[in-house]
């Protein structure tokens, strides 16, 4: 079988890699020259684990390749995916202009049957929309190509990608026919062989099954947030909360942990566009807009507890940063909490020292050299007046304290990812400010 993934970012390359690993025949394709010219010789644009070998393994089994042209790469393919960006328009819907731009550019190309699947998450009704987009190009061209359009989102999670698309929780496929759920069955089978179940429905279901997904998702965390906040002033400890509340079948114990926001090139953009889908159908989803608010407020938390403890006055004081990208494992910065800390610090008149062990490239691209970027996480820490904890990176868990405290100006610590242990901070003579737990004043 053989197969075109158009727009290879974070899922266009990942879905191919993993296609290409089950033996199927893939090219991957996208306008970025740069980013193409870089996977032909085998650099790979973004840091996910275990991506580059995989894309090295199977481009040198001949079975994955990259291109700039769309047209030379449909040849014989019977289904192209479609996993350009849809990033959030000025008043918040989705933007379609890239999916649009290669529904049309397929319509102009196509010479055979093939079924044309949207990867990226898209509002309700954009498979009809990409569906006249290509016929047009069709009826441009006087010629009657037979094709069908099928939605199927993508929930893989940057950090573990290649994980959750060879072995996801499901496959959501929304198709209009009989032959094209024939099609995407077979190309699915390898996943299929180990009991991964495939959900086959509806196109408009299974574009809005994204959007209710992820915003079920920020819903926990926003909830998780918001309760962290009431800990804090009732006297309670959210970690206890966490636990006790986990601990049932019915509300589980994953995505309950409080941090400094939700970031990411998912959550932020996808809620705003479920908002603006409601609205445009005369429906209000005040759950939604509760969600956002909290985690707009949420990522201020850090910034307001340093301001609170060094009382308003951060001119002139310098700050460590351990990690920048919107969670572990990722060096993506896109709507990160660590930029709203860095803004925030900022324009109080701070200094920011920042350490990352895969983000600080992406950071430097994003905001340049406002900030210093440290070596390592003790490079970050010298002379500093405290140190703020952005993300959870693995190696940040069991630090050598002792360095530390002989290194910093103060031991004062603002954790937004509650990784140490209250008591053991205050035993040992550090202020400890974490989400949702008393502050330990030394
Ligand atoms: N990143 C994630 O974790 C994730 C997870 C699930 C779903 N999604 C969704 O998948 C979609 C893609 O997300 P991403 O993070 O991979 O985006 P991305 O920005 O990393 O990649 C998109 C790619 O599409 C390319 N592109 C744009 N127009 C093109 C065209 N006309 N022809 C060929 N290529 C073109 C861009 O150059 C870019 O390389 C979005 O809708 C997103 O919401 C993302």
């Amino acid at each position: 079988m053989k197969i075109s993934v158009v727009g290879t970012g974070y899922v266009g390359l990942v879905t191919g890699a993993c296609f290409a690993e089950t033996g199927i025949d893939v090219t991957c394709v996208d306008i970025d020259v740069e980013k193409i010219t870089k996977l032909k010789n085998g650099i790979i644009p973004i840091w996910e684990p275990g991506l580059k070998e995989m894309v090295n393994r199977n481009v040198e089994k001949g079975r994955l390749s990259f291109s700039t042209n769309l047209k030379d790469s449909l040849k014989d393919v019977e289904v192209i995916f479609s996993a350009v960006g849809t990033p959030p328009d000025e008043d918040d819907s989705a933007d379609l202009q890239y999916v649009l731009a290669v529904a049309r550019e397929i319509g102009q190309y196509i010479e055979n049957y093939m079924v044309i699947v949207t990867k990226s998450t898209v509002p309700i009704g954009t498979a009809k929309k990409v569906k006249t987009a290509i016929q047009e190009e069709l009826d441009k061209r006087n010629v009657n190509i037979p094709f069908d359009v099928a939605s199927n989102p993508e929930f893989l999670k940057e950090g573990n990608a290649i994980d959750d698309f060879l072995k996801p929780d499901r496959i959501v496929i929304g198709i209009e026919n009989k032959e094209s759920e024939k099609i995407m069955r077979r190309l699915y089978k390898p996943f299929l062989l180990n009991n991964h179940p495939i959900i086959f429905m509806d196109i408009p279901s299974a574009e809005m099954t994204k959007y209710a997904a992820n915003s079920m998702l920020a819903t926990k965390i926003s909830f998780m947030n918001d309760i962290a906040n009431l800990c804090e002033i009732v006297g309670a400890d959210v970690n206890m909360v966490r636990k006790g509340i986990g601990s049932d079948s019915r509300i589980g114990n994953k995505f309950i942990y409080p941090g400094a926001g939700y970031g990411g090139s998912c959550f932020p953009k996808d809620v705003k566009a479920l908002i603006k889908i409601s609205e445009e159908n005369k429906h209000s989803l005040i759950i939604l807009k509760a969600v956002e608010d909290v985690n707009k407020r949420q990522k201020e938390v850090l910034f307001n507890k340093a301001n609170k403890h060094f009382k308003g006055n951060l001119k002139g004081k310098t700050f460590a940063i351990w990690g920048l990208s919107f969670k572990p494992n990722t060096d993506d910065m896109r709507e990160a909490s660590s930029l709203t800390v860095i803004e925030k610090l900022l324009s109080a008149g701070a200094k920011v020292i920042a350490y990352d062990p895969v983000a600080m490239e992406e950071t430097r691209r994003k905001i340049g050299d406002v900030i210093k970027y440290a070596k390592d996480p003790f490079d970050a820490l010298l002379d500093v007046d405290a140190l703020i904890i952005i993300t959870e990176w693995t190696e940040f868990r069991s630090p050598n304290f002792k360095i530390m405290e002989r290194i910093m100006k103060n031991k004062i610590i603002f954790d937004g990812r509650n990784i140490y242990e209250p008591n053991e901070m205050k035993d040992s003579g550090w202020t400890y400010y974490s989400i949702g737990r008393k502050p330990i004043i030394n």
